[in-house]
């Protein structure tokens, strides 16, 4: 197993690959591997020939008040993670080779990136979408893996991977849990003993609301409601958004019908959280 740091490695590397009519599988990550991301790696050593880890902290993801510095890194367990799933080279770059200065160029995408995330980190979608971009052109792979934790992301991609004809296969990988139901997260090491208690309002309110679903409850506002009312007794708990949507194009729904998200970002203290279920 390799870790990389420039694009052009990368390409010859690839290359060399492909001339053997090998395939190959992207997993994007930010790095701090967990269990999810280790999931995702086996996902695509089992479908592909090598496979690809890329670890980038993507700064323009970030808002201007976000958690840029803060986010964990650590490449040497990063590397022995990989290594042990199976994955076959790291790519890990500088942030001025993803971005050397001039750098004007970004996928913008609307639609799906109005609502949730979107529409509380205004500039997050537009960084997400232009570095998987940019790892795309560069490792040209037959298949890229996403979490399904990242439910509006995934379905960005997905969007922006048909609309520019990249070309990709998009593979949903599901959310890994803790064994008490916490989703698994890289930022989840920013909680103290209390908070990570209180995290567990999360899962416990989305299994409410999917309860709820699954009894027959169709009424989208029934369902924010049961999930809201829920989150509020935790009192470390503040709610940034609950939201019911359609899958596909990430837009508010009525009724429950059809491939529907049910996702929620909560502040416990100051960690902000996502955690979602699809149903339908
Ligand atoms: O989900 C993440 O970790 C990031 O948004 C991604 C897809 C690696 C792009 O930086």
């Amino acid at each position: 197993m390799k870790v990389v740091k420039t694009i052009q490695e990368t390409r010859e590397i690839v290359a060399a690959w492909r001339k053997e009519g090998l395939t190959v599988g992207l997993v994007p990550t930010m790095g701090y591997l967990h269990e999810g991301p280790q999931s995702w790696i086996a996902n695509s050593v089992s479908e592909n020939d090598p496979t690809v880890v890329s670890v980038f902290v993507n700064p323009i993801q970030f808002g201007p008040n976000e958690d840029l510095e803060a986010y964990p890194r650590d490449l040497e367990r990063d590397m022995q993670l990989v290594e042990a799933t199976g994955g076959d080279l790291i790519f890990n770059p500088e942030p001025s080779e993803m971005y050397p200065s001039h750098f004007t160029s970004f996928i913008d995408t609307t639609e799906t990136t109005e609502l949730l995330c979107g529409a509380v980190r205004p500039i997050h979608f537009r960084g997400v979408c232009t570095v998987v971009g940019k790892l795309f052109n560069i490792v040209r792979p037959d298949r890229a893996y996403f979490g399904q934790k990242d439910a509006q992301q995934l379905a960005t991609i997905r969007r922006f991977v048909r609309d520019l004809d990249f070309g990709i296969e998009i593979v949903p990988c599901p959310i890994i849990r803790e064994d008490d139901g916490l989703a698994k997260s890289s930022r989840n090491t920013y909680l103290n003993a209390e908070e990570r208690q209180a995290a567990l309002i999360l899962s416990k309110s989305l299994a409410l609301g999917k309860k709820a679903i699954e009894e027959g409850e169709k009424d989208a506002k029934k369902v924010i409601e049961i999930i809201k009312s829920n989150l509020s007794t935790e009192p470390l708990a503040r709610i940034d958004y609950v939201e019911v949507v359609d899958f596909e194009n990430i837009q508010r729904v009525d009724t429950i019908a059809g491939e529907t998200l049910v996702a929620i970002a909560v502040y416990i203290g100051k960690t902000r959280l996502i955690d979602n279920f699809i149903i339908g």
